[in-house]
């Protein structure tokens, strides 16, 4: 006989059975339907571990913001070697009549291990000439330094490229591969016009991108002088460790401004530079353009690329411990907003597309506009309205943020932004 109890019972039953369903069907399934998103809750980044809201920015500086940084080692990006090591350099070329005699071109090998000369990176530069030492722009690019430009005097690097990539043959560059269709994404004319330098490194130098790449990048080649096993840090961690290295060396040429290099990255390498600007405060300006999941969008909020998409597609980018929040982001102790956080005071410039939902725009608008309050504590403006702002609207000031038409790219549009962003914050 089915009594009131029973039918009680199996109704809780189907409840629970639905609510799981549908939970992990959202870590597994991206949405992109707006009003499909269930409501979450933040993490307040100004409420200490003690309970109380701070108000000070020396108190961000002494005990919040160490305490976050910790959060995202533990929980997304493992630990951040605390070993120093010095890098040393070999200047490969330098011409100074690139441009129509405008600028110089300089091919520098960092070398990252003590002794070892196989662990290193290249980093190209292009240099407007000027009397006084120049801001620059750095990051990695996605194929190599050829890639970037169609200038035939750039090293075709060696090193391992993930395939499909165009003139990447057998995992390696050819001359084919030069200024390729990730040309754009480094406008290096553009760039000089502006009076900045560029630095370009390729990231595959430090950690090859796939799930083995860690047996022959840094994880593995500097394990003993940093003293930290591959597992305990990620692809992520090292890509990040990398651009402090071309750090130490951009702060070491004299044609360079040490105290103005503004860090650019997109997509997966805009992840590795925010998690970068968070670790290395001698970046003074940060761009994130189109980082989305698990850089600066909300992981907590139910739209494009989710925590267990991520993990399972790319289990080498983060620490394991960021795997156990797939089915369960809500427990997450951190979100995108806070990795944000770590770049205040300096200025920072967060950017989508509108054909990147994937990135989930909307997040990374929420996300800019809530890292704001920490902004705010140094007396700086963040992002003072709650309405997205329509395309090609960038708002903000010391955190500024646009959405731009087309695909996940960066354009000159982008770029132009970025490069009237960093001339007023440089002044
Ligand atoms: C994939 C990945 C993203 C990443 C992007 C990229 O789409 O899911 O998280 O940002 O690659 O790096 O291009």
């Amino acid at each position: 006989m089915t009594t009131k109890k029973n039918i009680a019972s199996i109704v809780c039953l189907s409840v629970a059975l639905f609510l799981s369903n549908s939970t992990r069907a959202q870590t597994f399934v991206s949405n992109t339907d707006e009003s499909k998103v269930p409501a979450y809750t933040l993490p307040d980044v100004l409420l200490m571990q003690n309970g109380r809201k701070l108000k000070t920015a020396a108190e961000w500086n002494k005990v919040q913001r160490p305490y976050i940084y910790q959060l995202y080692e533990e929980n997304q990006f493992g630990t951040y070697p605390k070993i120093k090591t010095a890098i040393r350099y070999k200047i490969l070329e330098s011409d100074s009549h690139v441009f129509k005699g405008t600028a110089t071109r300089k091919q520098v090998r960092i070398y990252l291990h003590p002794t070892d000369t196989s662990v290193y990176t290249d980093l190209l530069m292009y240099i407007p000439h000027s009397k006084k030492p120049v801001p620059v722009f750095v990051g990695y690019n996605f194929s190599g330094n050829q890639s970037i430009q169609s200038d035939p005097s750039v090293f075709i690097s060696q090193a391992w490229i993930a395939p499909k990539t165009k003139g990447v043959v057998n995992n390696r560059a050819t001359e084919n591969s030069r200024g390729n269709d990730t040309a754009t994404q480094w406008p290096v004319k553009e760039i000089l016009s502006h009076g900045f330098a560029v630095a370009t490194a390729y990231y595959g130098d430090i950690e090859p991108d796939h799930p083995e790449g860690w047996k022959t990048g840094i994880r593995t080649t500097m394990k003993d002088v940093l003293n930290i096993q591959p597992e305990q840090w990620s692809a992520m961690g090292a890509w990040a460790y990398g651009l402090s290295r071309i750090m130490d060396y951009l702060q070491k040429d004299k044609t360079i401004d040490g105290k103005k290099v503004a860090l650019m990255g997109h997509s997966r390498l805009g992840k590795a530079a925010l998690w970068a600007g968070a670790s290395d405060q001698r970046f003074a300006l940060v761009v994130s353009n189109e980082s989305g999941e698990g850089g600066a969008t909300l992981s907590k909020r139910w739209y494009g690329e989710t925590v267990k998409i991520i993990n399972e597609k790319f289990p080498h980018w983060f620490s394991a411990s960021y795997k156990t929040y797939g089915d369960n982001t809500a427990a997450l102790p951190i979100d995108g907003h806070m990795l944000l956080s770590l770049i205040a005071p300096r200025p920072l410039y967060v950017a989508s597309a509108e054909g990147d939902q994937w990135s989930d725009p909307k997040g990374e608008f929420l996300s800019a506009k809530e890292a704001g309050r920490v902004y705010s504590l140094f007396g700086k403006k963040g992002i003072d309205t709650d309405k997205m702002p329509g395309l090609h609207q960038p708002v903000g000031a010391t955190v500024r943020y646009h959405i731009r038409a087309g695909k996940h790219d960066v354009t000159l549009y982008d770029w132009q932004q970025y490069l009237k962003f960093a001339e007023a914050q440089f002044k």
